[in-house]
């Protein structure tokens, strides 16, 4: 097989990554070794480590001929590059090496399962037809299989889009057979996943209609991820072209998770609720792995996709990761925590207790970029419980980012409008608490170009880029009328 594009890929990258200083990149939220990236492929534990390969384009910050870019780490926070490991060289797949997952082989090798375009999709205006692929390696190098494509744009249903048909999500059964799901666009112009089966992983064939979309919520799916958890199927992916529904869901391209029954030998899933994944303002395409120790964990490209060709400030890189989040199932929701593992990249303790907040308070410590902090806040007089409270952070003179919420409405809102952007782009994002209680906790972890808020231990979660200078580290509480506080503040570092 001839390698000389991903050779040269791996040239590239080796050489260009030399100009991206670490203090440029993200401190633990995996960023490309150099260019652009977008989706989360192939996460997976492997010969005692983890995998995770990216959507990349290694020779410019913007989207282009898609590779599969490739990282491993024992903690899932500090990240090594491996060389790239597909470029898009072959006639299944020249118009890009789309998304995908891993397994692994009984024989040991791991095997990589991915969308190949077949024509150059700007030239044909998104009409290449889309097949999925295979590959297997070693843990560094992969080798595309002869047979491919392994499921031909022609299998699936009638009337079907040949041209939205990707981004397959393979697992095992108990028998060692394998099953992938992977989105597909109906005759209505909406989505629909598709399961297929195969006895090894080569061998495919069309199994069932998984879940239609029936235009409800929002039109073509990408990315899917199935699993069960805590005793409920979980089906996970971004829908594109969303229309708003409350608070939950917003304009644009988004991201939604399906919880219902699953019956594993029947093979079919019933949904019986749903919800945003991520209520912030940059979450896509995301995709789980189960951990050695039994823990689903997801990762999403942190990156609103309806956002991404605008350049908030010039980077030498574009794209990262979100933290890796555990889930688990709490009465009927899917709840998000950060993995443990971040708890070893705490220093420098800060700890506040019963702190009054009545206006403007500023805690000594509490500052930085790079940091974890757990905030509960509670009216400090139930019987007339403060109106509005204020986390600003990331903030100096010049610029700040902040969370508010408003005790009455239960409603917290993300405003990043003067974190220094200067395109019209999505800036706010509201949501309303789910749980309503006195108290609000709010745990928000910052990685330099980043925030993500988990509300209320996970149940809800709000994440956002802001690109705001490195040198508005400050931080401010604010309230009107009168509010106590606790606080628990790390730096995170290395
Ligand atoms: C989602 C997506 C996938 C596709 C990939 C191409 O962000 O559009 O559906 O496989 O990106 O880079």
């Amino acid at each position: 097989m001839d390698q000389t594009l991903l050779n040269r890929a791996i040239e590239y990258e080796k050489e260009h990554e030399k100009s991206i200083s670490p203090e440029e990149r993200p401190l633990f939220h995996l960023s490309p070794r150099s260019g652009w990236l977008n989706d989360p492929n192939g996460f997976s534990f492997y010969k005692g480590q983890y995998h995770l390969f990216y959507q990349y384009n290694p020779y410019n910050t913007v989207w282009g001929p898609m590779h599969w870019g490739h990282a491993v780490s024992h903690d899932l926070l500090h990240w090594e590059y491996l060389p790239c490991v597909m470029a898009p060289d072959q006639d299944y797949d020249k118009g890009g090496v789309f998304s995908g997952s891993a397994v692994t082989l009984d024989d040991g090798r791991q095997l990589l399962m991915y969308t190949g375009v077949t024509d150059d999709i700007i030239k044909t205006n998104n009409q290449a037809n889309q097949v999925q692929c295979v590959a297997t390696g070693d843990g560094l190098t992969y080798t595309k299989y002869e047979g491919n494509p392994v499921i031909s744009y022609t299998d699936i249903p009638e009337g079907s889009d040949p041209s939205d048909f990707r981004d397959p999500k393979i697992w095992r059964r108990e028998d060692g057979s394998f099953r992938a799901i992977c989105a597909n666009r109906p005759a209505d112009g909406s989505g629909q996943i598709l399961l297929y089966e195969s006895p090894d992983g080569f061998n495919w064939k069309f199994s069932k209609i998984f879940l239609s979309n029936e235009s409800r919520y929002g039109l073509m799916w990408e990315c899917p991820d199935f699993f069960t958890l805590d005793g409920k199927g979980v089906l996970l992916m971004s829908p594109m072209d969303m229309l708003p529904e409350g608070f939950e869901f917003h304009n644009g391209n988004g991201n939604i998770c399906f919880l219902g029954k699953y019956d594993y030998d029947a093979e079919t899933f019933e949904p019986e609720g749903v919800q945003a994944i991520d209520s912030g303002i940059d979450f896509y395409a995301s995709q789980t792995m189960l951990s050695p120790d039994g823990r689903r964990i997801m990762i999403g490209w942190m990156q609103n996709p309806d956002g991404s060709s605008y350049r908030v400030v010039p980077r030498p890189w574009y794209g990262q990761m979100t933290v890796p989040r555990e889930l688990s199932i709490k009465d009927g929701r899917l709840i998000q925590q950060p993995i443990r593992e971040l708890e070893a990249l705490r220093k420098n303790e800060v700890i506040y207790r019963d702190v009054l907040v009545d206006n403007e308070c500023r805690l000594e410590g509490v500052k930085g970029r790079t940091v974890d902090m757990t905030v509960r806040i509670r009216p400090a007089d139930p019987e007339h419980p403060y109106h509005k409270f204020i986390l600003r952070f990331a903030m100096n003179g010049d610029y700040y980012t902040q969370l508010t919420f408003r005790y009455k409405e239960n409603v917290l809102k993300l405003d990043r409008k003067f974190s220094g952007s200067r395109r019209a782009v999505i800036n706010q994002r509201r949501c309303l608490v789910r749980k309503r209680s006195q108290e609000l906790k709010l745990r928000v972890i910052l990685d330099r170009f980043s925030v993500e808020v988990f509300i209320n231990d996970g149940d809800q979660v709000m994440t956002a880029l802001l690109y705001t200078e490195m040198s508005a580290d400050n931080m401010m509480f604010f309230s009107d009328g009168a509010a106590v506080i606790d606080v628990d503040k790390y730096d995170l570092m290395d």
